[in-house]
């Protein structure tokens, strides 16, 4: 499928968007493995979540979908069963490794399998705590890549410091420490998404966190079923915030959407680049911080993105770039080598990109440097199956002259069934009036140095 993009007229517009994508997969997870039936709402309906979900039946939960974003999950005391057949984990790395940890406590025999792309990702970050937990992890693939063999059962706590600052592997050791004697320690030098623990709290499964980030958890806790609703996606959210960002005295409103500080490092960016932004946390009491958030356009200005906060930010790389192109001076990324890792290598593919459109690129080994503002043109462009390259550079073609095509976009529906549609009423900027939120301005949040 192509997706094809014209320049859109300033927008002042209100939205939601669908739920949030690594909440989902927890959630299906964690309830899954509670003492009874727990209604999910909200949840993300995506491919990647889709996997999650599908992975769990093949491990013996039942789980109805009585509408696409409702879940309603029949919990089963922490017993699951052994798989008929070898489960497919699609393109989805957060499904594949957070089963690796949940099915390495377990006392039979299941193989991960990928797509082709999921096959070319790194497993041994997960592989090798969890073989030091005592199960056997073996991957059939080159160098530590899927297809993934684990046998489980019988694991014990350990102490373990991951050599990349990864939440999946935090929440991959989390599953694992459930099952596992005693207590398991993550030391997280770098905080990364904190998803899991409050996800494993809200179900009153008891973690804790130490001074210097290390989370624990404690072996043979049973998560008491519950319901859950699962706010909006920042991550999507980001798309359009940016898009706002980029246009002067665009405006635009987002409601119902996931504010939990281990996500919004992107929001302290753009007020960086000089954006007027504002966010209300609504539900104080949730687990989950959701909220509105409002975004006033501006020419943007140029900034440093680096360090502690790059963990934080790493989905919002790709649609910070096309932030950056769109700003006044030399963006600077570093210290996100990781992006090299996901589902292609996205500091490579944002380059190509950029450079296709026109904009003079830099490639660094952990990063890009970015010069704007740049004049876009329309480009045919690959999304090189990667739904957030694909995303950014339908944005980057709101923004530029003439038609861009992205090639390929069907990967979208990994994380955001509903982008298409969305991107059409920013294309015809259907005016709304928008009701302003009393929030207050925040202040502008500097680079943090690594
Ligand atoms: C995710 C964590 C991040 C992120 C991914 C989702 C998660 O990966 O890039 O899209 O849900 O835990 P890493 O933790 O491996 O950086």
């Amino acid at each position: 499928m192509e997706l094809r993009v014209k320049r859109a007229p300033r927008i002042d517009l209100e939205i939601t968007v669908p739920g949030d994508k690594s909440i989902s997969h927890r959630a299906v997870i964690v309830a899954a493995l509670s003492n009874g039936m727990c209604t999910l709402r909200g949840f993300l309906p995506s491919e990647d979540c889709m996997n999650t979900v599908n992975a769990m039946r093949a491990l013996g939960i039942k789980i109805e979908q009585p509408e696409p974003a409702t879940l309603v999950i029949h919990g089963k005391k922490r017993v699951l069963t052994a798989p008929s057949q070898e489960i497919n984990c699609g393109n989805s790395g957060t499904t594949m490794r957070l089963l690796a940890g949940l099915v390495a406590g377990q006392k039979f025999e299941s193989r991960l399998v990928g797509d082709p792309g999921l096959s070319k990702r790194p497993m041994d970050r997960v592989i090798a705590p969890l073989c030091e937990m005592g199960a056997s992890v073996v991957a059939e693939g080159p160098e530590g890549t899927p297809p993934l063999r684990i046998h489980g059962g019988s694991l014990h706590g350990i102490q373990y410091r991951p050599s990349v600052a990864s939440a999946q592997v935090k929440s991959a050791l989390l599953l694992a420490g459930l099952f596992a004697k005693g207590k398991t320690t993550i030391e997280e030098p770098v905080p990364t998404r904190n998803h899991m623990e409050k996800m494993l709290n809200y179900f009153l499964v008891r973690t804790t966190t130490e001074d210097d980030g290390s989370v624990n958890v404690f072996g043979d806790q049973v998560p008491e079923s519950r319901d859950f609703d699962i706010p909006g996606d920042i991550s999507s959210a980001a798309f359009w915030l940016i898009t706002a960002a980029a246009q002067p005295r665009g405006h635009l409103l987002i409601r119902d959407v996931g504010l939990n500080d281990t996500r919004t490092a992107m929001l302290g960016v753009l007020l960086r680049m000089g954006a007027h932004v504002r966010e209300a946390v609504e539900d104080v009491e949730h687990v989950e911080p959701r909220g509105v958030v409002e975004v006033t356009g501006v020419p943007l200005k140029a900034t440093v993105i680096q360090g502690k906060e790059v963990p934080q930010l790493i989905d919002e790389l790709p649609i910070l770039s096309i932030a950056g192109v769109l700003a006044s001076g030399k963006t600077t990324i570093r210290h996100a080598e990781e992006l090299r890792l996901k589902e292609t290598d996205r500091i490579a593919a944002i380059a190509q990109n950029l450079r296709t459109m026109g904009a003079q690129v830099a490639e660094l080994s952990d990063g890009l440097e970015i010069y704007g503002p740049a004049p876009l043109h329309g480009a045919r462009l690959p999304s090189f199956g990667d739904h957030r390259i694909a995303m950014a550079f339908a944005i980057a073609g709101l923004f530029a002259d003439g038609e861009t095509i992205i090639q390929d976009a069907e990967c979208i529906r990994e994380s955001y069934p509903g982008f298409q549609a969305v991107l059409e009423e920013f294309t015809n900027a259907k005016r709304m009036q928008v009701s302003t939120p009393v929030i207050g301005s925040l202040a502008p949040v500097p680079a943090q140095e690594a």
